[in-house]
């Protein structure tokens, strides 16, 4: 049986990520590196909060732990695997399965309902469809959206489609939680229930957080500040 496949058996199998020499750069026009880190040692079943001004590289650096974005250099490994050693096609279906992301734009599918972002995610990720719907039925009502559950996306608030968003990166109990800027449409109240809610969750999955929420801050007992890099400097 390969990796691959033994690792689909494995629910929550949490992944340690280590990042080495990590360097972004948007192109040579760009003037600056958008993200460098010499070294980053994220053990498996910890929760980090990335902080940082805006445009620090908080985003590139999650779009990058995702396997969307390929780093101009260094090294990304989980679980001691090079991430992009693995074919596009590759980290979508390793994506699909084993990382949950809550993107800044959030990228809800339009077509479908609420409840069907849920399940589509716990599809792929191969969790039983019947248990996938009581799972994803439960979490909304967590978030306060079981009325919801129904709706498009669209006709939902921006803090409704974001606590969507957050049910959607954890119902499929990935082994890594991406979660960018996951509070920044929510009042105090749906904000503390959404962090309580993506720590209780990922207490068997790393979790990665950026924010500059203060209020999402002082949850996380670990913390990355990344500084705004300067013309030419690259770490
Ligand atoms: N697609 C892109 N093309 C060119 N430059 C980009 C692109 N995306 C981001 N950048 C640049 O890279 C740098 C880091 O951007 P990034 O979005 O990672 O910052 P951030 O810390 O997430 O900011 P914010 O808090 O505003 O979300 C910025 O200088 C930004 O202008
Ligand atoms: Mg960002």
């Amino acid at each position: 049986m390969s990796g691959e496949r033994r690792r689909a058996h494995r629910s929550f199998a949490a992944v340690d990520v280590r990042l080495r020499n990590l360097c972004h750069s948007y192109g040579p026009h760009a003037g600056r590196a958008a993200l460098a880190i010499s070294a980053l040692d994220v053990a498996s079943c910890s929760q980090l909060c990335v902080v940082g001004s805006s445009g620090s590289g908080k985003s590139t650096l999650l779009s990058i732990l995702a396997g969307v974005l390929v780093p101009t250099s260094g090294q990304v490994l989980l679980d001691g695997q090079e991430l992009f050693e693995r074919s596009e096609v590759e980290r979508d279906r390793f994506r699909a399965r084993h990382i949950g992301c809550v993107f800044q734009t959030l990228n809800l599918l339009q077509g479908l309902s609420v409840l069907e972002n849920l399940t589509l995610a716990q599809r792929f990720a191969g969790i039983q469809p019947a248990l996938a719907r009581r799972q994803a039925l439960e979490l909304l009502d967590r978030l306060g959206l079981a009325e919801r559950a129904g709706a498009r996306p669209a006709q939902l608030s921006l803090g409704e489609q974001q606590r969507v968003a957050i049910a959607r990166a954890v119902c499929k109990r990935p082994a890594l939680v991406l979660a960018d800027e996951p509070t920044a449409s929510l009042d105090d109240q749906n904000a503390r229930a959404a962090v309580e809610l993506l720590r209780e969750q990922c207490s068997r999955s790393t979790l990665l957080v950026a924010s500059h929420d203060q209020r999402l801050l002082e949850r996380f007992e670990n913390v990355l500040p990344l500084p705004q890099l300067a013309p030419g400097q690259a770490g």
